[in-house]
Protein backbone atom coordinates (compact mmCIF):
# COMPACT_ATOMS: atom_id res chain seq x y z
CA UNK A 1 0.00 0.00 0.00
CA UNK A 2 1.56 3.19 -0.99
CA UNK A 3 0.00 6.65 -1.45
CA UNK A 4 1.50 9.87 -3.21
CA UNK A 5 -0.07 13.31 -2.31
CA UNK A 6 1.46 15.45 -5.14
CA UNK A 7 2.18 19.60 -5.29
CA UNK A 8 -0.28 19.91 -2.20
CA UNK A 9 0.64 23.51 -0.15
CA UNK A 10 1.60 21.94 3.29
CA UNK A 11 0.18 23.66 6.22
CA UNK A 12 0.92 22.36 9.83
CA UNK A 13 0.86 23.86 13.35
CA UNK A 14 4.19 25.77 12.55
CA UNK A 15 4.98 25.43 8.76
CA UNK A 16 3.81 25.95 5.49
CA UNK A 17 5.24 24.90 1.95
CA UNK A 18 4.68 22.85 -0.92
CA UNK A 19 5.82 19.15 -1.30
CA UNK A 20 5.04 15.90 -2.12
CA UNK A 21 4.23 13.24 0.65
CA UNK A 22 5.28 9.72 0.36
CA UNK A 23 3.23 7.56 2.83
CA UNK A 24 4.39 3.61 2.91
CA UNK A 25 2.07 1.47 4.86
CA UNK A 26 0.07 3.52 7.33
CA UNK A 27 3.39 6.04 7.76
CA UNK A 28 4.52 8.89 6.10
CA UNK A 29 8.31 8.27 5.02
CA UNK A 30 8.78 11.06 2.82
CA UNK A 31 8.45 14.75 2.17
CA UNK A 32 10.39 16.04 -0.65
CA UNK A 33 9.94 18.26 -3.71
CA UNK A 34 8.96 16.20 -7.43
CA UNK A 35 8.91 12.68 -5.84
CA UNK A 36 8.65 10.02 -8.65
CA UNK A 37 5.32 7.72 -8.45
CA UNK A 38 6.48 4.29 -8.56
CA UNK A 39 4.03 1.73 -10.46
CA UNK A 40 1.24 0.73 -8.42
CA UNK A 41 0.93 3.80 -6.30
CA UNK A 42 -2.13 5.41 -5.14
CA UNK A 43 -1.62 9.18 -6.44
CA UNK A 44 -3.54 12.30 -5.10
CA UNK A 45 -2.81 15.23 -6.90
CA UNK A 46 -2.99 18.10 -4.49
CA UNK A 47 -1.85 21.25 -7.10
CA UNK A 48 -3.47 24.06 -5.47
CA UNK A 49 -5.07 22.37 -2.53
CA UNK A 50 -3.92 22.34 1.30
CA UNK A 51 -2.84 19.42 2.92
CA UNK A 52 -3.36 19.63 6.48
CA UNK A 53 -3.17 16.84 9.48
CA UNK A 54 -5.75 15.02 9.71
CA UNK A 55 -8.35 16.88 12.41
CA UNK A 56 -8.35 15.59 16.01
CA UNK A 57 -11.98 16.14 17.27
CA UNK A 58 -11.13 15.75 21.20
CA UNK A 59 -14.63 15.88 22.55
CA UNK A 60 -17.24 13.22 21.38
CA UNK A 61 -20.12 11.60 22.53
CA UNK A 62 -20.62 8.44 20.25
CA UNK A 63 -22.25 6.21 22.57
CA UNK A 64 -24.25 8.46 24.65
CA UNK A 65 -26.66 6.45 27.02
CA UNK A 66 -28.30 10.29 28.31
CA UNK A 67 -31.45 11.86 30.49
CA UNK A 68 -33.37 8.39 29.22
CA UNK A 69 -32.50 7.80 25.60
CA UNK A 70 -29.41 6.68 23.59
CA UNK A 71 -27.89 9.21 21.47
CA UNK A 72 -28.14 8.60 17.72
CA UNK A 73 -24.97 7.33 15.74
CA UNK A 74 -23.46 4.29 16.41
CA UNK A 75 -19.12 4.31 16.11
CA UNK A 76 -19.93 3.37 12.27
CA UNK A 77 -22.12 6.18 11.54
CA UNK A 78 -20.21 8.71 13.52
CA UNK A 79 -17.13 8.10 12.21
CA UNK A 80 -17.91 7.94 9.25
CA UNK A 81 -19.24 11.53 9.28
CA UNK A 82 -16.24 12.63 11.01
CA UNK A 83 -13.71 11.45 8.06
CA UNK A 84 -16.72 12.70 5.48
CA UNK A 85 -15.61 16.09 7.00
CA UNK A 86 -11.94 15.56 7.34
CA UNK A 87 -11.86 14.27 11.24
CA UNK A 88 -9.40 11.24 11.28
CA UNK A 89 -9.50 10.43 15.10
CA UNK A 90 -12.16 11.15 17.84
CA UNK A 91 -11.80 11.54 21.19
CA UNK A 92 -15.34 9.86 23.10
CA UNK A 93 -16.57 9.79 26.33
CA UNK A 94 -16.98 6.94 28.15
CA UNK A 95 -19.30 7.49 30.64
CA UNK A 96 -20.91 4.90 32.47
CA UNK A 97 -23.94 5.70 34.65
CA UNK A 98 -23.08 5.96 38.55
CA UNK A 99 -24.62 2.55 39.02
CA UNK A 100 -21.53 0.85 36.77
CA UNK A 101 -18.10 0.26 37.85
CA UNK A 102 -15.52 2.60 35.34
CA UNK A 103 -14.22 -0.83 34.31
CA UNK A 104 -16.99 -2.13 33.17
CA UNK A 105 -18.10 0.89 31.29
CA UNK A 106 -14.76 0.97 29.76
CA UNK A 107 -15.47 -2.60 28.23
CA UNK A 108 -18.90 -1.59 27.23
CA UNK A 109 -17.45 1.42 24.97
CA UNK A 110 -14.38 -0.15 23.85
CA UNK A 111 -16.48 -3.58 22.54
CA UNK A 112 -19.11 -1.21 20.79
CA UNK A 113 -16.16 1.01 19.16
CA UNK A 114 -14.23 -2.36 18.26
CA UNK A 115 -14.50 -3.19 14.89
CA UNK A 116 -16.94 -0.73 13.92
CA UNK A 117 -15.21 2.87 14.16
CA UNK A 118 -13.78 3.95 11.31
CA UNK A 119 -11.45 7.02 11.93
CA UNK A 120 -9.16 6.23 14.84
CA UNK A 121 -10.33 7.10 18.52
CA UNK A 122 -9.66 7.36 22.02
CA UNK A 123 -11.27 7.65 25.18
CA UNK A 124 -11.67 9.78 28.09
CA UNK A 125 -12.59 7.88 30.94
CA UNK A 126 -15.54 9.21 32.43
CA UNK A 127 -15.63 9.10 36.87
CA UNK A 128 -18.90 9.61 37.57
CA UNK A 129 -18.41 8.01 41.01
CA UNK A 130 -15.36 7.61 43.53
CA UNK A 131 -16.10 4.66 45.85
CA UNK A 132 -13.82 2.46 47.58
CA UNK A 133 -13.58 0.04 44.29
CA UNK A 134 -12.65 3.40 41.83
CA UNK A 135 -8.41 3.48 41.88
CA UNK A 136 -7.85 0.35 41.37
CA UNK A 137 -9.83 0.30 38.24
CA UNK A 138 -8.93 4.03 37.02
CA UNK A 139 -5.12 2.75 37.40
CA UNK A 140 -5.42 -0.32 35.58
CA UNK A 141 -7.38 1.56 32.61
CA UNK A 142 -4.47 4.42 32.68
CA UNK A 143 -2.37 1.06 32.13
CA UNK A 144 -4.32 0.21 29.10
CA UNK A 145 -3.66 3.67 27.23
CA UNK A 146 -6.24 5.71 28.48
CA UNK A 147 -4.01 8.67 29.78
CA UNK A 148 -7.57 11.02 30.71
CA UNK A 149 -10.47 11.32 33.11
CA UNK A 150 -13.50 13.21 32.30
CA UNK A 151 -16.20 14.14 35.21
CA UNK A 152 -19.09 16.19 35.42
CA UNK A 153 -19.55 19.13 37.96
CA UNK A 154 -23.05 19.15 35.87
CA UNK A 155 -26.33 16.40 36.28
CA UNK A 156 -26.25 16.33 39.68
CA UNK A 157 -27.89 12.95 40.38
CA UNK A 158 -26.62 11.27 36.72
CA UNK A 159 -23.25 11.55 35.76
CA UNK A 160 -22.10 14.47 38.25
CA UNK A 161 -19.68 14.17 41.83
CA UNK A 162 -19.88 15.28 44.59
CA UNK A 163 -17.34 17.92 45.77
CA UNK A 164 -15.20 15.20 48.09
CA UNK A 165 -15.01 12.81 44.63
CA UNK A 166 -13.92 15.44 42.60
CA UNK A 167 -11.02 15.71 44.95
CA UNK A 168 -10.04 12.05 45.24
CA UNK A 169 -10.34 11.81 41.57
CA UNK A 170 -7.98 14.49 40.98
CA UNK A 171 -5.39 13.65 43.27
CA UNK A 172 -5.65 10.05 41.96
CA UNK A 173 -4.71 11.72 38.23
CA UNK A 174 -2.20 13.65 40.00
CA UNK A 175 -0.29 10.63 41.26
CA UNK A 176 -1.01 8.67 37.86
CA UNK A 177 0.20 11.75 35.73
CA UNK A 178 -3.27 11.68 34.04
CA UNK A 179 -5.26 15.05 33.05
CA UNK A 180 -8.55 15.46 33.56
CA UNK A 181 -11.57 16.83 31.61
CA UNK A 182 -14.26 18.68 33.36
CA UNK A 183 -17.87 19.64 32.44
CA UNK A 184 -17.81 22.70 34.33
CA UNK A 185 -21.64 23.97 35.60
CA UNK A 186 -22.32 24.37 39.14
CA UNK A 187 -25.25 21.08 39.86
CA UNK A 188 -26.82 22.88 42.49
CA UNK A 189 -27.65 26.31 40.94
CA UNK A 190 -28.59 24.59 37.81
CA UNK A 191 -30.80 22.60 39.86
CA UNK A 192 -32.37 25.18 41.90
CA UNK A 193 -32.85 27.54 38.77
CA UNK A 194 -34.56 24.91 36.57
CA UNK A 195 -37.32 24.60 39.52
CA UNK A 196 -37.55 27.94 39.73
CA UNK A 197 -38.31 28.49 36.14
CA UNK A 198 -41.07 25.52 35.50
CA UNK A 199 -42.50 26.48 38.79
CA UNK A 200 -43.31 29.81 36.86
CA UNK A 201 -44.17 27.57 33.67
CA UNK A 202 -41.45 28.55 31.59
CA UNK A 203 -41.37 25.27 30.37
CA UNK A 204 -40.17 26.05 26.56
CA UNK A 205 -36.47 25.57 25.23
CA UNK A 206 -36.34 28.72 25.67
CA UNK A 207 -35.83 28.62 29.06
CA UNK A 208 -32.80 26.24 28.97
CA UNK A 209 -30.26 29.17 29.09
CA UNK A 210 -32.07 31.11 31.75
CA UNK A 211 -31.00 27.79 33.62
CA UNK A 212 -27.70 27.61 33.18
CA UNK A 213 -26.34 31.40 33.47
CA UNK A 214 -22.98 32.43 32.67
CA UNK A 215 -22.11 32.85 36.21
CA UNK A 216 -23.36 28.59 36.63
CA UNK A 217 -20.40 27.98 33.99
CA UNK A 218 -17.49 30.24 35.68
CA UNK A 219 -18.85 29.08 39.14
CA UNK A 220 -17.95 25.43 38.04
CA UNK A 221 -14.58 26.42 36.34
CA UNK A 222 -13.86 28.45 39.52
CA UNK A 223 -14.52 25.41 41.32
CA UNK A 224 -12.14 23.36 39.43
CA UNK A 225 -9.28 25.79 39.85
CA UNK A 226 -9.93 25.41 43.14
CA UNK A 227 -9.69 21.66 43.31
CA UNK A 228 -7.03 21.47 40.68
CA UNK A 229 -4.92 23.87 42.92
CA UNK A 230 -5.06 21.98 46.02
CA UNK A 231 -4.36 18.77 44.41
CA UNK A 232 -1.69 19.90 42.11
CA UNK A 233 -3.39 18.20 38.77
CA UNK A 234 -3.75 19.37 35.52
CA UNK A 235 -7.11 19.83 33.92
CA UNK A 236 -9.04 20.50 30.99
CA UNK A 237 -12.31 22.60 30.45
CA UNK A 238 -14.56 20.90 27.73
CA UNK A 239 -16.84 23.21 26.11
CA UNK A 240 -15.93 26.19 27.62
CA UNK A 241 -18.79 29.02 25.99
CA UNK A 242 -18.43 32.55 27.73
CA UNK A 243 -16.12 35.10 28.96
CA UNK A 244 -16.65 34.77 32.51
CA UNK A 245 -16.02 31.09 32.50
CA UNK A 246 -12.84 32.30 30.24
CA UNK A 247 -11.99 34.50 33.30
CA UNK A 248 -12.18 32.45 35.73
CA UNK A 249 -9.93 29.73 33.84
CA UNK A 250 -7.60 32.28 33.14
CA UNK A 251 -7.22 33.21 36.64
CA UNK A 252 -6.28 29.95 37.50
CA UNK A 253 -3.29 29.58 34.79
CA UNK A 254 -2.25 33.03 36.16
CA UNK A 255 -2.05 31.21 39.56
CA UNK A 256 -0.40 28.44 38.06
CA UNK A 257 -3.00 25.55 37.63
CA UNK A 258 -1.92 23.50 34.65
CA UNK A 259 -5.22 24.44 33.05
CA UNK A 260 -6.29 23.78 29.07
CA UNK A 261 -9.19 25.17 27.56
CA UNK A 262 -11.54 24.02 24.90
CA UNK A 263 -14.74 25.90 23.28
CA UNK A 264 -16.78 23.92 20.55
CA UNK A 265 -17.53 24.95 17.00
CA UNK A 266 -20.77 25.70 18.91
CA UNK A 267 -20.37 28.41 20.39
CA UNK A 268 -18.45 30.21 17.88
CA UNK A 269 -21.05 30.33 15.43
CA UNK A 270 -24.18 29.73 17.14
CA UNK A 271 -26.26 31.94 20.01
CA UNK A 272 -29.26 31.82 22.18
CA UNK A 273 -31.40 32.77 19.61
CA UNK A 274 -31.43 29.86 17.86
CA UNK A 275 -32.34 27.91 21.47
CA UNK A 276 -35.47 30.80 21.29
CA UNK A 277 -36.67 29.84 17.87
CA UNK A 278 -40.45 29.31 17.76
CA UNK A 279 -42.53 25.91 17.85
CA UNK A 280 -39.93 24.06 20.16
CA UNK A 281 -37.73 24.37 17.36
CA UNK A 282 -35.36 25.66 19.58
CA UNK A 283 -34.96 22.38 21.21
CA UNK A 284 -32.78 21.19 18.13
CA UNK A 285 -30.04 24.04 19.81
CA UNK A 286 -30.66 22.91 23.43
CA UNK A 287 -27.13 21.93 25.27
CA UNK A 288 -24.97 22.55 27.94
CA UNK A 289 -23.32 24.87 28.84
CA UNK A 290 -26.16 26.72 26.81
CA UNK A 291 -25.65 28.77 23.43
CA UNK A 292 -24.63 31.87 25.02
CA UNK A 293 -25.31 35.81 23.50
CA UNK A 294 -23.50 36.33 20.77
CA UNK A 295 -21.20 39.03 22.54
CA UNK A 296 -19.38 35.74 23.68
CA UNK A 297 -18.31 34.72 20.17
CA UNK A 298 -15.81 37.51 19.59
CA UNK A 299 -14.57 36.75 23.09
CA UNK A 300 -14.33 33.25 22.16
CA UNK A 301 -12.30 33.71 18.54
CA UNK A 302 -9.82 36.36 20.30
CA UNK A 303 -8.96 33.73 23.10
CA UNK A 304 -8.14 31.39 20.09
CA UNK A 305 -6.15 33.68 18.66
CA UNK A 306 -4.26 34.85 21.33
CA UNK A 307 -3.55 30.75 22.32
CA UNK A 308 -5.74 31.37 25.98
CA UNK A 309 -7.98 28.48 24.13
CA UNK A 310 -6.20 25.29 23.16
CA UNK A 311 -8.85 23.63 20.84
CA UNK A 312 -12.20 23.35 19.43
CA UNK A 313 -14.46 20.54 19.72
CA UNK A 314 -17.70 19.46 19.19
CA UNK A 315 -19.36 17.67 21.98
CA UNK A 316 -20.86 15.83 18.96
CA UNK A 317 -24.22 14.21 21.12
CA UNK A 318 -26.92 13.66 18.06
CA UNK A 319 -30.82 13.32 19.25
CA UNK A 320 -33.24 13.47 16.51
CA UNK A 321 -35.23 16.20 16.55
CA UNK A 322 -38.61 14.55 15.85
CA UNK A 323 -38.43 11.39 18.25
CA UNK A 324 -35.84 12.24 20.82
CA UNK A 325 -35.84 15.61 21.58
CA UNK A 326 -39.47 15.83 21.98
CA UNK A 327 -38.95 14.21 25.56
CA UNK A 328 -38.93 17.35 26.81
CA UNK A 329 -42.22 18.82 24.90
CA UNK A 330 -43.62 19.66 28.40
CA UNK A 331 -40.43 20.68 30.33
CA UNK A 332 -37.14 21.88 28.45
CA UNK A 333 -34.92 19.86 31.58
CA UNK A 334 -35.99 16.55 29.82
CA UNK A 335 -34.74 17.46 26.17
CA UNK A 336 -31.91 15.37 25.34
CA UNK A 337 -28.86 17.89 25.38
CA UNK A 338 -26.80 18.07 22.71
CA UNK A 339 -25.95 19.30 19.15
CA UNK A 340 -24.17 17.29 16.57
CA UNK A 341 -21.30 18.93 14.72
CA UNK A 342 -18.34 15.99 13.97
CA UNK A 343 -19.01 16.24 10.16
CA UNK A 344 -19.12 20.01 9.96
CA UNK A 345 -16.63 21.37 12.92
CA UNK A 346 -13.73 21.64 10.13
CA UNK A 347 -15.08 23.50 7.29
CA UNK A 348 -17.62 25.69 9.41
CA UNK A 349 -13.89 26.70 11.66
CA UNK A 350 -12.26 27.16 8.17
CA UNK A 351 -14.92 29.01 6.93
CA UNK A 352 -15.43 31.27 9.62
CA UNK A 353 -11.90 31.32 11.01
CA UNK A 354 -9.51 31.68 8.71
CA UNK A 355 -11.64 32.97 5.73
CA UNK A 356 -13.34 35.45 7.90
CA UNK A 357 -9.79 36.79 9.48
CA UNK A 358 -10.45 35.10 12.66
CA UNK A 359 -7.44 33.06 12.77
CA UNK A 360 -4.47 31.92 10.26
CA UNK A 361 -4.17 28.82 8.79
CA UNK A 362 -1.85 27.59 11.79
CA UNK A 363 -4.09 28.98 14.41
CA UNK A 364 -6.43 26.82 12.60
CA UNK A 365 -4.48 23.30 12.41
CA UNK A 366 -3.39 23.53 16.04
CA UNK A 367 -6.65 24.08 17.81
CA UNK A 368 -8.74 21.30 15.03
CA UNK A 369 -5.84 19.04 15.37
CA UNK A 370 -2.18 19.41 16.84
CA UNK A 371 -3.54 20.86 20.49
CA UNK A 372 -5.19 18.04 20.86
CA UNK A 373 -3.23 15.92 20.31
CA UNK A 374 -0.19 17.20 22.02
CA UNK A 375 -2.89 17.99 25.23
CA UNK A 376 -3.63 13.96 24.85
CA UNK A 377 -0.22 11.92 24.39
CA UNK A 378 -0.89 11.21 20.42
CA UNK A 379 2.06 14.05 18.86
CA UNK A 380 3.65 13.29 17.02
CA UNK A 381 2.00 10.30 15.58
CA UNK A 382 -0.98 12.39 15.13
CA UNK A 383 -1.23 16.23 14.98
CA UNK A 384 1.27 17.02 12.20
CA UNK A 385 2.56 16.18 8.87
CA UNK A 386 6.46 14.83 9.27
CA UNK A 387 8.35 11.79 7.91
CA UNK A 388 7.30 8.76 10.77
CA UNK A 389 3.87 10.33 11.23
CA UNK A 390 0.80 8.56 10.95
CA UNK A 391 -0.83 9.23 7.15
CA UNK A 392 -3.61 10.77 7.84
CA UNK A 393 -4.06 13.60 5.88
CA UNK A 394 -6.74 16.27 4.50
CA UNK A 395 -6.18 17.31 0.90
CA UNK A 396 -9.01 20.60 1.31
CA UNK A 397 -10.21 22.35 -1.28
CA UNK A 398 -10.37 26.43 -0.67
CA UNK A 399 -12.15 27.31 -4.21
CA UNK A 400 -15.26 24.86 -3.00
CA UNK A 401 -18.21 26.56 -2.65
CA UNK A 402 -21.49 25.25 -0.74
CA UNK A 403 -24.14 24.99 1.93
CA UNK A 404 -24.53 22.94 5.09
CA UNK A 405 -27.60 20.61 4.78
CA UNK A 406 -29.71 17.65 6.80
CA UNK A 407 -30.31 16.64 2.90
CA UNK A 408 -26.73 15.90 2.04
CA UNK A 409 -25.07 14.99 5.14
CA UNK A 410 -23.70 11.49 5.92
CA UNK A 411 -24.89 12.15 9.88
CA UNK A 412 -28.08 9.89 10.51
CA UNK A 413 -29.56 12.52 12.88
CA UNK A 414 -32.46 14.01 11.25
CA UNK A 415 -31.71 17.72 11.60
CA UNK A 416 -28.34 19.98 10.94
CA UNK A 417 -28.02 22.81 13.37
CA UNK A 418 -26.02 24.50 10.87
CA UNK A 419 -28.40 24.22 8.21
CA UNK A 420 -28.11 26.99 4.73
CA UNK A 421 -24.79 28.05 6.44
CA UNK A 422 -22.36 28.93 3.66
CA UNK A 423 -18.93 26.92 3.19
CA UNK A 424 -16.27 28.19 1.90
CA UNK A 425 -13.43 25.01 1.44
CA UNK A 426 -14.13 21.61 2.36
CA UNK A 427 -12.24 18.05 2.72
CA UNK A 428 -11.32 16.81 -0.43
CA UNK A 429 -9.64 13.70 0.26
CA UNK A 430 -9.35 12.29 3.16
CA UNK A 431 -6.73 9.84 4.19
CA UNK A 432 -6.60 7.60 7.03
CA UNK A 433 -3.09 5.24 7.97
CA UNK A 434 -2.36 5.93 4.17
CA UNK A 435 -6.10 4.80 2.78
CA UNK A 436 -8.24 6.98 1.35
CA UNK A 437 -11.17 6.71 3.46
CA UNK A 438 -13.15 10.02 2.35
CA UNK A 439 -13.57 11.67 -1.10
CA UNK A 440 -15.94 15.01 -1.44
CA UNK A 441 -17.67 14.59 1.19
CA UNK A 442 -18.79 11.05 1.62
CA UNK A 443 -16.91 8.12 3.38
CA UNK A 444 -15.06 5.97 0.83
CA UNK A 445 -13.31 3.70 3.46
CA UNK A 446 -12.71 0.36 4.66
CA UNK A 447 -16.25 0.30 7.54
CA UNK A 448 -14.38 -1.00 11.00
CA UNK A 449 -11.02 -0.12 10.14
CA UNK A 450 -11.00 2.60 13.23
CA UNK A 451 -8.17 2.17 15.45
CA UNK A 452 -7.77 2.36 19.39
CA UNK A 453 -4.87 4.42 19.62
CA UNK A 454 -3.45 3.47 23.71
CA UNK A 455 -1.62 6.53 24.94
CA UNK A 456 1.57 6.98 26.81
CA UNK A 457 2.12 8.86 29.88
CA UNK A 458 3.80 11.56 29.22
CA UNK A 459 2.83 13.57 32.24
CA UNK A 460 3.90 11.67 35.30
CA UNK A 461 5.20 13.69 38.23
O1 LIG B 1 -25.27 19.22 25.97
C1 LIG B 1 -24.30 18.49 25.98
N1 LIG B 1 -23.13 19.03 26.11
N2 LIG B 1 -24.48 17.15 25.82
C2 LIG B 1 -23.54 16.14 25.92
C3 LIG B 1 -23.15 15.82 27.33
C4 LIG B 1 -22.13 16.80 27.83
O2 LIG B 1 -22.44 17.56 28.72
O3 LIG B 1 -21.00 16.82 27.37
ZN1 LIG C 1 -20.48 18.32 29.09
ZN1 LIG D 1 -19.62 16.23 26.26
Amino acid sequence: MALLIKNGEIVTGDARYVADIWCEGETITRIDRDIPAPPGAEVVDAAGKFVFPGFIDPHTHIHLPFMGTLAKDTYATGTQAALAGGTTTIFDMCCPARSEEPAGGFETWKALAEDNACCDYSFHMGVTKFDGRTADQLRRIAGEGIQSFKIFLAYQGAFGIDDSELFQILHLARELGVITAAHCENAILVAELQKQLLAEGKTGPEWHHESRPPFVEAEGVHHLMTFAEATGAPVYIVHLSCQEALEEALRGRLRGVDVRIETLIQYLLLDKSFAERPDFEGAKFVMSPPLRHMDNQAVLWNALRQGQVDTVGTDHAPFDFQTQKPMGLADFTKIPNGIPAIEERVSLLYTHGVCNGNMDLHTFVNTASTNAARIFNLFPMKGTIQPGSDADLVVFDPAYRGKISVSNQVSTVDYNAFEGMEIQGRPEVVTLRGQVAARDGRFTGTPGRGKFLPRPLSRNT
